[in-house]
């Protein structure tokens, strides 16, 4: 980390300004709120597309697009990397104008993995057409990894012969498999062809399950694919740590009301834009691994996309202070906790 004063004992921190490859900014009054929180931490975001309603075409990803540049203060440089949702039977000319308003990525929800995934594809043959054009087109293919017809656990490490196939039939197709969760998912990735990558969340690289339902349960941890055991969080650590350009940054920041999460069916989504880079920061610098730091969150992710390297810088300061309880309405990741950096 050039930049940095990476010693044990500096005060200061200084990073290429972060990307962010997966991120929720929804749709609504809360939008701008979500979409300044990211902007202070993030140059660029990939933005997920399961909004109500959901981006599926040119028009829906220009207007929300142009939502979200319209919450930002002209002091923040920030780059909304827009997406969309891949539907069954999505013909290639939906693909091709959508690379033309500037999608970096489709996503693949297998249909109910997820919130607001019930209208995905049951199967990657129903988007066939899609996949194809997308090959064409140079848009890299964004996957939610989880079989929903296995137990809740076994999702992920389910889903990777469906992934298989994809390779197999697409062979030009780029892919990112997002938010791993498993030694497995780890694994195949590291294995698999260089045009397959993957993001991975801080949640899943601080967290384990015990940490979400070990004592009392803790729903603000509940997320998909959920956090796993030690030994997977030390394959996505070592992942994470050996700066392999195939592993990368995206927070997968997903803000649901304190409402929803503490009911009887709290919905999945761990809210950290606004914690994820100290905590990361943190966790990097205790575990030896600085020298990762920047590949991970500045410059793997971008190079994968084929993106310009990030613009800008982050001022971070050892100056330790408690997560509140809320930020923008929702209970932050690390809420109570005490991080050692904050921005400057
Ligand atoms: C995300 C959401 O709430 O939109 N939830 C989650 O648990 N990660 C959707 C997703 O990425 O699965
Ligand atoms: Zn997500």
């Amino acid at each position: 980390m050039s930049e940095a004063k990476n010693s044990a004992l500096s005060e200061e921190m200084i990073l290429p300004k972060p990307d962010d490859f997966h991120v929720h900014f929804r749709q609504g009054e809360s939008l701008g709120a979500y979409v300044r929180s990211s902007a202070q931490w993030f140059g660029r975001a990939l933005v997920m597309p399961n909004t109500l309603p959901p981006v599926v075409d040119a028009g829906s990803l220009d207007a929300y697009r142009k939502k979200i540049t319209a919450c930002l203060p002209e002091s923040l440089d920030f780059i909304p990397l827009m997406s969309f949702k891949l539907l069954a039977g999505m013909d290639a000319k939906t693909v091709e104008t959508c690379a033309a308003a500037g999608a970096v990525a489709g996503k693949y929800y297998p249909a109910g993995a997820t919130t607001n995934a019930a209208d995905g594809p049951s199967n990657p043959g129903a988007v066939s057409e899609a996949l194809s054009a997308m090959e064409s087109a140079g848009v890299v293919l964004s996957i939610h990894g989880e079989d929903p017809d296995a137990p809740s656990l076994e999702r992920e490490a389910a889903f990777l012969p469906a992934l298989e196939k994809i390779l197999d039939r697409w062979p030009r197709l780029r892919i990112v498999l997002e938010h791993l969760s498993t030694r497995e998912a780890v694994d195949f990735v590291a294995k698999g062809p260089e045009r397959l990558a993957a993001t991975i969340t801080a949640h899943h690289l601080l967290f384990t399950i015990d940490d979400m339902m070990g004592a009392g349960l803790n729903p603000h941890l509940f997320c998909k694919p959920p956090i796993k055991s030690a030994a997977d969080r030390r394959a996505l650590r070592n992942a994470a740590f050996s700066g392999s350009p195939k592993f990368f940054f995206g927070s997968d920041s997903a803000p649901h009301a304190r409402a929803a999460k503490e009911s009887a069916r709290a919905p999945g989504g761990v809210y950290s834009s606004p914690t994820a880079i100290p905590a990361l920061l943190g966790l990097f610098e205790s575990e030896g691994a600085l020298e990762a730091l920047k590949p991970f969150v500045a410059s793997s992710g971008a190079r994968f996309y084929r993106l310009p390297a990030p613009q800008g810088r982050l001022r971070l300061l050892r100056e330790p202070w408690t997560v509140p309880g809320e930020i923008d309405g929702i209970v932050p990741m690390c809420a109570g906790s005490e991080l050692a950096w904050r921005l400057a």
